[in-house]
């Protein structure tokens, strides 16, 4: 929409999807390689079991959250505009991962980029989506969060490795004139508290090296006690003013989707606001922290048990390195039953994926080729001018 057009559009979530490792590790099995226990950890953060990639990775985690939200959506590949990956475990540090992601979904006419907001991933990735959506730039956004912490973990530091975990939800947002879907985002953050929560080396201040590797700086680095006063502080306000900007008041909240770090965290901002816990999603106990992937993971949760309802007025909220934090507050439209799949029309989606897979491995090829054919031509163009 241009600027001189006068109708209002707005960002709908018109899709989702999630996607976990079967792989499930326990509080007992922790246990077994730290100083820990199941109780420690239950009543410390509420986490009970954690998923952890084997032959997955973020990309192909994001990868089949976005299938399953396309699906539901009833939206193929080729009509995204932008694909948006929220991690802080990338599969390289280029490529983007959602330009892996991009090519895997035969999404020809999409523009793609990873965001890097660590647990706050998500909800910046939907504010971004939801405002181009609005701005009339594009019309249809995928919003991936999808993280391997494992990979990032000290498995052999007690205080971090009993609380994350690997996953991916996504959403498909979509422009309409009609009101509804992301009405707000706040957006904020405290670089002065970065190194409350990092991963030291790797990056172009401490390049990967012998003694990098040896000092374990590759790895996350975490000071709980100050993450846990900040996130207190930031969930609540956070969530505040983005129903305030929405123009809705705290007694119309529905549903708050936070971001799942400690259930301790949760319930104090539910109490804060006053919320029962009917309105609050905690799904961590399963998960753990799967920071970028968290909120998405947990909506889609609540999509399944039929808790979310088209009317309804929803937040999310999230927090973490950065120190970083957003929350957006949204007005439900979707009907949250979908006709089920055909097998008929499961199969066409199994088919454009492969189809997908094949012209990407094509056009891979074919560079080569070119590449190789262009160069010759160069030799030979370059000896004949040479003899002449
Ligand atoms: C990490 C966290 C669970 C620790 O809980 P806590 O109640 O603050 O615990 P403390 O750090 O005060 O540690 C209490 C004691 O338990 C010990 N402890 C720490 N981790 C332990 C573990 N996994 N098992 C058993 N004991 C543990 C500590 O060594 C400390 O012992 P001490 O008193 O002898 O020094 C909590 O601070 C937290 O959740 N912080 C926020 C982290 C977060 O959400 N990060 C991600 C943000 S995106």
């Amino acid at each position: 929409m241009s600027a001189n057009n006068h109708h209002q559009r707005y960002a709908h979530i018109v899709g989702w999807g999630k996607y976990v490792p079967s792989n499930i590790l326990t509080n007992d099995e922790l246990a077994k390689r730290v100083d820990t226990s199941d109780v420690w950890i239950r009543e410390r953060t509420g986490i009970r079991e954690r998923r952890i990639a084997t032959k997955e990775t973020t990309a192909s985690m994001a990868l089949y959250a976005a299938q399953d939200a396309l699906e539901v959506a009833d939206v193929s590949p080729n009509e995204i505009d932008l694909v948006i990956v929220a991690t802080s475990t990338p599969e390289y540090i280029f490529p983007a991962t959602a330009s892996i992601v991009q090519d895997q979904l035969g999404a020809q006419s999409a523009g793609a980029f990873d965001l890097s907001a660590a647990c706050s991933g998500f909800v910046y990735g939907l504010s971004v989506g939801a405002s181009m959506i609005r701005a009339g730039t594009y019309n249809n956004v995928l919003v991936i969060g999808s993280e391997t912490f494992s990979r990032i973990i000290n498995w052999k530091d007690r205080t971090t490795c009993i609380l994350f975990g690997d996953g991916a939800g996504a959403v498909l947002l979509r422009g309409s004139d009609e009101f509804g879907g992301v009405l707000s985002s706040v957006l904020g953050s405290d670089g002065s508290g970065g190194e409350l929560l990092e991963v030291p080396a790797g990056g172009s201040r401490n390049p990967a090296s012998i003694e990098t590797v040896m000092a374990n700086l590759h790895t996350v680095r975490m000071n709980g006690r100050e993450v846990y006063r900040f996130a207190t502080r930031v969930m609540v306000d956070a969530t505040k003013q983005a129903l305030q900007k929405a123009n809705i008041p705290l007694s119309e909240l529905d549903m708050l989707v936070p971001h799942q770090a400690n259930a301790r965290i949760i319930d104090y901002a539910a109490k804060a606001l006053n919320l029962p816990p009917e309105k609050v999603i905690k799904n961590l106990d399963r998960y753990g922290n799967t920071s970028a992937a968290s909120i998405p993971l947990a909506l889609v949760e609540a999509i399944e048990e039929k808790r979310v309802n088209p009317g309804d007025h929803l937040v999310f909220v999230g927090f973490g390195g950065g120190l970083s934090w957003g929350a957006c507050a949204l007005e439900w439209t979707e009907p949250t039953i979908k006709r089920a799949t055909t097998p008929q029309r499961a199969a066409q989606s199994r088919l454009r994926y492969q189809w997908a897979h094949v012209k990407s491995f094509g056009h891979r090829v074919l560079r080569r080729v070119d590449a190789g054919v262009s160069h010759t031509l160069d030799r030979i163009e370059g000896s004949k001018n040479g003899d002449e």
